[in-house]
């Protein structure tokens, strides 16, 4: 965890010597059951940014049930200050089978982050596609990342998204700016970004 601020530093110093202009802020990815042991001290360590505000939050996906604490631990996170994006909230089963249940934590205060890749082929992903779109649909989305783990495979684009965000629910650059730069800026500064165009 103490690692994180310094890999970082690496890594900017590496862009930067090559002259890529690009920023690279700390953060992580948080398991619900680490989130549940963080202490006070690491707490902001592991938020995006290292700010403090937001901790983007890991649930279980296919394998095992959303547990019934979950949504004591959103509130005793937010109890100290740090609110939750929920991780490629397309990807988990019980969200899928139950969106009441990702409305009630937006209701309470937490966030959804989906990702890019959801959006793009069909085939057996076909379910997890209509549902990203759906949770689009309904302005439960606030970051559409690209959860890059390498350069090609599971790489940073998000165009091919875009487009399909486009040509299926007809959004406008407008839209999409907020969708992958005013939200996750908002979120970085700390505040609540409510979807201007949401009805719900
Ligand atoms: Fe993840």
């Amino acid at each position: 965890m103490e690692e994180i601020a310094a890999r970082t530093a690496d890594l900017q110093a590496l862009l930067d010597h090559h002259a890529v202009p690009l920023q690279v802020l700390p953060g992580a990815e948080v398991t619900l059951g680490a989130a549940r042991e963080l202490r006070q001290e690491q707490l902001p360590l592991v938020t995006l940014g290292q700010r403090g505000r937001y901790l983007l939050l890991e649930l279980p996906e296919d394998e095992d049930a959303l547990p019934d604490d979950l949504e004591d631990v959103v509130a005793r996170l937010g109890a100290r200050g740090v609110r939750v994006l929920v991780a490629h909230a397309e990807r988990i089963r019980d969200l899928a089978a139950d969106p009441a249940r990702l409305g009630r934590l937006i209701a309470a205060g937490a966030r959804t982050q989906i990702t890019a890749r959801s959006l793009v082929g069909g085939g057996p992903r076909e379910a997890r596609r209509r549902f990203a779109l759906d949770l689009l649909r309904r302005g439960w989305v606030h970051d559409l990342a690209s959860d890059a783990h390498a350069t090609r495979e599971r790489g940073p684009d998000l165009r091919p998204a875009i487009g399909t965000i486009r040509e299926e629910l007809g959004w406008t650059p407008a839209a999409i700016d907020w969708l992958v730069t005013d939200a996750p800026e908002a979120m970085l500064a700390g505040r609540l970004p409510i979807v201007p165009w949401a009805s719900a």
